[in-house]
Parts: C-alpha cells; structure tokens; sequence
C-alpha cells in the first residue's frame, strides 16, 4: 500500500495514502478533538470542532475532511488552534441547555469533555436561548431532546448508512435546526435504533430503558460477547449491585465495527423471564453434591445407551470439558441442535447484511469444531438409547420423549419439565469463558453478574469428571484454554 510521510506538531509521521488527517493524528498519538466525525460513518464536516492548521493553507482546515498528502505540515497545538477550539465550543453552548446534573450523558459527554479540556470560559452570553422541545418520543425505544442536540448529523447519517432506513433528517435552518422523523414515522421499526443513543456526542438522545436509572460513572463495565446471534458483536455489559443497567457495542473492526443491533442489546436488558433454577432429581430439590454424584454413576453405567445432545450456548471451554467426558465415557451418540430459532411472530429479524445472522445462537461453530462427529439431533433414531443428556434449551421434544432426561439449561422449556434430573445452568453474562463466531473467530468474555441459584457448568463437567475418575484438562477458563 503507498504511503505518505508527513510532519504533525514537528514530528514526522507515515501513514497509508488516503488517510484522514485527524486518524493519522490519532494513530500516532495526537487526539483532535471533535463532534461529528465517527471513524465508521462518511465524515459530514459540520462542526468544526477539528479544525487544524496546515502550512501554505492560509485558514484552518478541517481534519475529518482533509486526507493526508505528502509533505503536508500540520499544526494542532498552536495558541490560534487553541483560540478556535475555545470559539467553537462557545459557539455550540450558546443555545445549549444547563441540564447536565440531570443530563443521562454527563460523565462520557463529549461537549462537557471538550468544554473541560479546551475551554472552560465562562459564558458571556446574557440573551435568551432558543428553546425547543424536550420530549420527542421517536418510538418506544428513545426520547429526542431538540436543545440538547448539535445537530452533528451522527444519528442522521447512522439511520443512512447503517440501518440504511434513512428514519432520520435535519430540518428547518442554523438555531432553529432540529433532528426528525418522517410525520407519524419512529425508530421501532430500525433494527439498530439504539446505535443513534450510543453515538451522539451528547445527550440529545436518550435510551428509554436506560433514562434516568443510573448515573454512568457508578456503572462496571464488563468485556463480553452477545449471544444473541453467531455474530458475536464485541459488548460492554455495565453493571451495579448484581444487576444489569446498561448494553453497548464495544468496538471490534472485525467482528461489529462499533454496532450491534436491538434485538441484542434487549435479550441481555430484558432477560428472559423462564429461567430454570436449583438441582432437582424427580422433581424434587436435591444437593449439588448428590446430584453430581447420581449423574456421574448414572452415565458410567449406561453411557452406551445414553445420547449427549451438545448446546449451542456452551463456552467453548466448557465444551472442551464436555468432550473429555463423553471420550472418557465412551459415549459415542453424540448430537447438537438449534438452541434458539427465529420465530415468524418475534419481531426479530431473521437476518441481514449488515450484522444480524439467521444462526440465533452464539456458538455452534464451536459445538461443530469441537464435536466434529455430531450429528443434528433430527436424524436421533431413539430406539438407539435409553437415556438422553441434553444441555441447553430449544430440543424437539417429539426426537427424545420417552427418554430418561438429564437435563443441564439455564431455561425452564418443556424438555426441562420432562426431565428426571435438572440442573440450571447460567446465561453468558453470568459465566466466564469464549464462543466462537459463525466465521471462526474466537471471542473471550467475562462474567459481568452472579447467578441466582444455578450453577456453573464449568464447575459441573469437572466435578462429574472427578467423580468417574478422570483428571479435568483443567479447573479454570484460562487453564482449559492453555490446555487446548
Ligand atoms: S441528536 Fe445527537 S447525534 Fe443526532 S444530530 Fe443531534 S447531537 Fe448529533
Ligand atoms: S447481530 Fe447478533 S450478535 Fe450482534 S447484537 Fe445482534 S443478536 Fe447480538
Ligand atoms: S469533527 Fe471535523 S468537522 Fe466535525
């Protein structure tokens, strides 16, 4: 690829041909403050927040516009740089409301960022600022604040570009201008609506399912790994007391850019109300010690009439576990099925081109590339087997009625109700571990929650191991990983 060799501050920098000047400062180092520009959309060059000097150019130039060219010298740090950046900021204020104590954005605001480290000039604008409504409701998903907005155009060219539903236009002209939907339209229909909260720069836009429920900087954010789809869109999941606040994309260029979509973002905020709970033999609760023990005797002594039907939903290290135990058994039916299909009447789309796949479960390529031999649980001859450990929800009932059931899921479905011995296991954001993406990329996430009386299948697959006397490759994810 050509390269270009420039001189940033002084210092020399090169960079592929075609770069954006205010990236080729960021990759080496030198932040350019700005609004509109995001590093996935098409620059629209409207606030001016990134205006730099460049030699032989007698006006400031934007860098969100401006690609490198050879020989170029650039300056960000002069006092009249610093003089624009305090203009602009005194610009985008004057009509700008004083609602940050009660503002969702406060604490990861850019303009307050901004303000904070290029300005912090008191106002000197004594006229009345324009005001404009507060509490436009684009669907039931989020709240449009007019006199918040800067109209940077993020969200506008969000609904252009990615979700490609072009929802979202800026009408009327300079201090009246106001983002808005087509009359009677909303966003609920937008399958990556939430994409416009997360992206603009202040809090103009607002998630209803957030809004005023947590101040940001009292929230822990975890690393992890939608499982609402074999995409694997990067997370933060952004926790307090146990509980589930906040879903963000984390940006990952390879995997989601910086998107996810709805659907995504709801399964980890609204989670599923059926969830199985505690260790029952019979139906009745029993100890987590007995029921290993039970099921450990259990499948040593019938492991050749016994089918394990692998779940989609299962890290991979615990489905390495999974393996040592059924090669150490000897149980050969092995099967996997669909933990989770699309249904018609969801509301969810079945797929796309742009991230959401029609595989609703995160991690049947590593249930395949670690049991290469299952098979799908629809071509199951039952007659094969008398007892059937089936793990994870979402198996047709009809493949395995009559069966005896163990069954090991964080969901109460109706193969749960059926079963002679249950253990409820934990959802991802409750668990350790890594899943691998439709296109085999493997993707580590972290436990963002405890779980409520389930159990850890990690920990259950080593303890059933100790108990038919095999030595687990591992006791923890690191471990098991290093082990592979
Ligand atoms: S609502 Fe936010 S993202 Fe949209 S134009 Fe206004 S400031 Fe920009
Ligand atoms: S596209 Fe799939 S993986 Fe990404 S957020 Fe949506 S459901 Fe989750
Ligand atoms: S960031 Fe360059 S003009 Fe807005």
């Amino acid at each position: 690829m050509k390269e270009v060799t420039l001189t940033v501050d002084g210092k020399e920098i090169t960079v592929p041909a075609g770069t954006l000047l205010i990236d080729a400062c960021e990759a080496n180092g030198i932040y350019i403050p700005r609004f509109c520009y995001h590093k996935h959309l098409f620059p629209s060059g409207n606030c001016r927040m990134c205006l730099v000097m460049i030699e032989k150019n007698p006006k400031p130039q934007p860098s969100c516009m401006t690609p490198v060219v050879e020989g170029m010298a650039v300056h960000t740090n002069t006092p009249e740089v610093a003089e624009i950046r305090k203009a602009i900021l005194e610009f985008v204020l004057i009509n700008h409301p004083l609602d940050c104590p009660i503002c969702d954005k406060a604490g990861e605001c850019m303009l307050q960022d901004q303000y904070m480290e290029f300005s912090g000039d008191k106002s000197r604008f004594n006229e009345t600022k324009v005001a404009k409504e507060k509490l436009y409701h684009f669907g039931r998903k989020i709240i449009y604040d007019a006199e918040r907005c800067i109209t940077c155009s993020r969200c506008v060219r969000i609904t252009e570009e990615v979700s490609k539903t072009n929802k979202l236009g800026i009408v009327e002209r300079g201090d009246r201008s106001y983002v808005a939907l087509a009359h009677g339209d909303t966003l609920d229909d937008d399958p990556y609506a939430y994409c416009v909260v997360d992206n603009c720069p202040v809090g103009a836009l607002t998630a209803k399912y957030f809004r005023f429920k947590e101040r940001v900087w009292y929230l822990h954010k975890t690393p992890s790994v939608c499982a609402g789809c074999s995409r694997g869109c990067n997370i933060w999941i952004e926790t307090k007391d146990n509980k589930i606040y906040r879903v963000r994309p984390r940006e990952n260029d390879a995997v989601n850019k910086s998107w996810m979509c709805d659907f995504g973002r709801e399964y980890y905020i609204l989670p599923p109300k059926n969830r199985a709970s505690g260790a029952k033999i019979n139906h009745y609760a029993v100890d987590y010690n007995k029921f290993v023990s039970e099921v450990a005797a259990l499948l040593k002594e019938h492991a050749a009439e016994t089918a394990f039907v692998a779940s989609a939903y299962a890290t991979n290290e615990e489905l390495a576990l999974a393996k040592q135990l059924v090669s150490h058994l000897g149980i050969k039916g092995i099967f996997h099925k669909k933990d989770r299909v699309w249904q018609e009447s969801s509301g969810e789309v079945k797929e796309d081109d742009i991230l959401i796949k029609q595989d609703k479960t995160p991690n049947m390529a590593g249930v395949k590339k670690t049991f290469p031999e299952a098979k799908d649980i629809e071509d199951m001859v039952i007659s094969d087997f008398k007892y059937a450990f089936v793990w994870g929800p979402g198996a047709p009932l009809e493949k395995i009625d009559g069966l005896n059931l163990i069954v090991l899921s964080a969901m109460a479905d109706q193969i749960w109700e059926k079963a002679k011995y249950n253990l409820a296991g934990r959802i991802s954001s409750e668990k350790h571990g890594s899943f691998t993406n439709f296109n085999g990329i493997v993707q580590n996430f972290r436990r963002a929650i405890k779980g409520d009386n389930n159990y850890d299948e990690l920990t259950f697959f080593i303890d059933v191991l100790k108990e038919v006397g095999a030595d687990p490759i591992g006791r923890t994810v690191d471990e098991i990983q290093n082990a592979k």
